[in-house]
């Protein structure tokens, strides 16, 4: 064969090949939330993925506020619209949205098992796997190292510590002429962020999981009241008035300015607070949330994310190959090393390196598996009026429009009405 005809045929396969990648080219519309480093990393691996496979990706950002998120799907969802292929899920959405999801049993080739089994569990719906868990959270307390030993504190121990110990280091902080300084940032603002936040307090004090597994709304109750009751005394004293308005990125930009003591916040604000820039790299801790007096115990609410394939969506199988892609082990350590994202696939936490860039993944184990479930499971699709109400109460008790026992018996009320005595599903 001479060279122009080996020339000739290379150009034809390759011709052929270039057709071939066409013909398959899917151009999927993949949606990443913005918190944080979130969108950055996101963008990145759909990218990294569309270049491997000959596929394009189309990055679309939904509001951070997940009940904004959730507000939007549910409308591009109702419509069959095929506006999002990938859709970033909540971990408290598999069950409002599950009948708009694809099955991905067909694609994982069984990975499933790899992953946490609860989370697997919460992403089953009827029997249909419709969302892979991306990454996992559990609410954490994060605290200024440098100025608890300043100032002679130790980690507090339960949330009347926390006031004590907030107070007194914003006091002197503040007389040392730091008249920015807060004692504690955390989510404020009537949404999904603050049923988080709320249901921490309650359950810390013993008040309970503001429905029960058995389908009976606990939640008016002495502990409940007391619970909100502490939360409402730190607003405008060891919280600023605009903590009302807080969710997570707000809070986190006060503690990443170095202007408060304390946080509460998710693990991804880990790796911003010792990225290179950051001024307080090196001096913070993380510890597990205080307990609601001596009697009472640690608690977490569980949040999470997943990828999951919209129904509608026109290139399901592509779709589907980049979920598995972006939940897969290697990416999933990735963003744990570049982003503290908590993985969900339980071998990841023997990683030297993983636990090595995050302390907090190793020693507090135990908050990620016992995390608190809000009541997703019993109230089923009525999930978010449940949520709505509940954040609606701690909002009024927590800018003084009402006590404690008078918003948690409205609400009582307000949930009984929509459980239709019980029977929620
Ligand atoms: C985080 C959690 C999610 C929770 C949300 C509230 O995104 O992963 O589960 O609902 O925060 O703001």
């Amino acid at each position: 064969m001479n060279n122009v005809a080996r020339h000739v045929i290379r150009a034809a396969v390759f011709a052929a090949a270039l057709g071939a990648a066409a013909a398959h080219a899917a151009s999927i519309k993949i949606s990443c939330v913005a918190v944080g480093q979130e969108l950055e990393f996101c963008k990145a691996t759909a990218e990294a993925w569309a270049k491997k496979t000959g596929n394009e990706v189309q990055v679309v950002t939904p509001p951070n506020d997940a009940s904004e998120r959730l507000a939007l799907y549910q409308q591009v969802l109702s419509a069959g619209s095929d506006k999002i292929d990938v859709l970033q899920v909540d971990v408290i959405w598999p069950g409002l949205l599950g009948n708009h999801l694809l099955d991905l049993k067909p694609y994982t080739k069984g990975v499933e098992k790899d992953h946490f089994e609860g989370f697997i569990a919460n992403n089953t719906n009827n029997g249909r796997l419709v969302a892979m868990p991306w990454f996992t959270n559990a609410g954490l307390l994060f605290y200024r190292k440098d100025l608890l030993q300043k100032h002679g504190q130790t980690v507090p121990v339960t949330w009347e510590d926390l006031s004590a110990s907030a107070k007194k280091i914003q006091d002197a902080e503040r007389a040392a002429g730091n008249d920015k300084m807060w004692g504690y940032v955390w989510q404020g603002r009537a949404y999904e962020g603050l049923t988080c936040d709320a249901l921490e307090w309650v359950a810390s004090y013993g008040g309970g999981s503001i429905v029960e597994p058995d389908g009976k709304v606990s939640i008016r109750n002495a502990n409940a009241a007391k619970a909100l009751q502490m939360a409402a005394s730190w607003v405008g004293t060891i919280s600023p008035t605009a903590v009302l308005n807080y969710a997570e990125e707000e809070a986190r930009g006060v503690f990443q300015a170095g202007n408060a003591v304390y946080m509460r916040n998710w693990p991804y604000a880990w790796s911003l607070a010792q990225s290179d820039d950051s001024v307080i790299r090196g001096k913070v801790g993380v510890a597990v949330l205080p307990k609601g007096g001596a009697d009472g115990r640690h608690a977490a609410t569980l949040g999470g994310e997943s990828l999951a394939v919209s129904k509608y969506s026109k290139h399901p199988a592509a779709a589907a190959d980049l979920v598995m892609h972006m939940t897969s082990a290697a990416v999933q350590k990735d963003r744990a090393l570049r982003g503290s994202f908590n993985p969900t696939i339980g071998a990841l936490y023997q990683d030297p390196e993983i636990l090595k860039a995050n302390p907090f993944m190793g020693e507090l184990y135990g908050t990620f598996t016992n995390a608190i479930a809000r009541p997703t499971t019993v109230t089923g699709p009525r999930y978010n009026q449940v949520s709505n109400q509940f954040w609606n109460a701690a909002h009024e008790v927590l800018s003084g429009r009402s006590r404690p026992n008078d918003a948690l018996m409205r609400l009582e009320g307000a949930l009984n009405r929509l459980s239709r005595g019980g029977k929620w599903q």
